[in-house]
């Protein structure tokens, strides 16, 4: 019996554009190696597609020369690249100290519930995407939350979480934080 062909591995759809490859090694004369590109070829991509899917992060190691371990490191490390696309509007409420202690755990519970998802989830409709933060810097204004276009909201309770989600949920703004 004549022995099987070797196949190979399906290969995956590569997910970087080559307008983005070529970004990321423009900046290697800026740093003093390749590995030291990482962060900022994150940031690069993470940008562009407000996520850092898995092959994106292979497609990067590729490009400097590194290990996919290595870039996943960094990425875990700064805990702020997420994996799938995110909502329209990110927002963060607080659970450390001061919050806590006035609720920033239930009123995280509260958002969720009322959004239907987990803590780290994006809403059906793409719109919000609800994560848990750890000090944001505005103990005075606990339970705080933050939104990644800048507004602050607190001291919140279930009915500024209701109001919060609400104008959020219109989208993304550019104002002054209004605590
Ligand atoms: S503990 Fe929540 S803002 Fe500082």
């Amino acid at each position: 019996m004549a022995a099987e062909a070797p196949t190979r591995p399906p290969q995956k759809t590569a997910i970087l554009t080559e307008p983005l490859k070529e970004r990321i090694r423009a900046l290697f004369p800026r740093y003093p190696s390749k590995r030291a590109v990482t962060l900022p070829a994150l940031h690069m991509v993470h940008e562009h597609y407000r996520c850092v899917p898995l092959q994106a992060m292979a497609e990067i190691a590729e490009i400097l020369e590194i290990a996919p371990a290595e870039v996943h490191d960094t990425m875990s490390f700064y805990g702020f690249f997420p994996q799938a696309p995110l909502g329209d509007v990110r927002v963060w409420v607080c659970r450390s100290i001061s919050c806590m202690l006035r609720g920033g755990d239930e009123l995280l519970g509260h958002a969720c519930k009322r959004l239907g998802i987990e803590p780290g989830e994006t809403t059906s409709d793409g719109k919000l995407t609800v994560e848990f933060a750890e000090c944001l810097g505005v103990c005075d204004h606990a339970p705080a939350a933050l939104a990644d276009d800048g507004r602050v909201y607190g001291p919140l309770d279930e009915a500024g979480v209701d109001a919060m989600l609400d104008e959020l949920k219109k989208g993304r703004k550019d104002e002054a934080p209004h605590i």
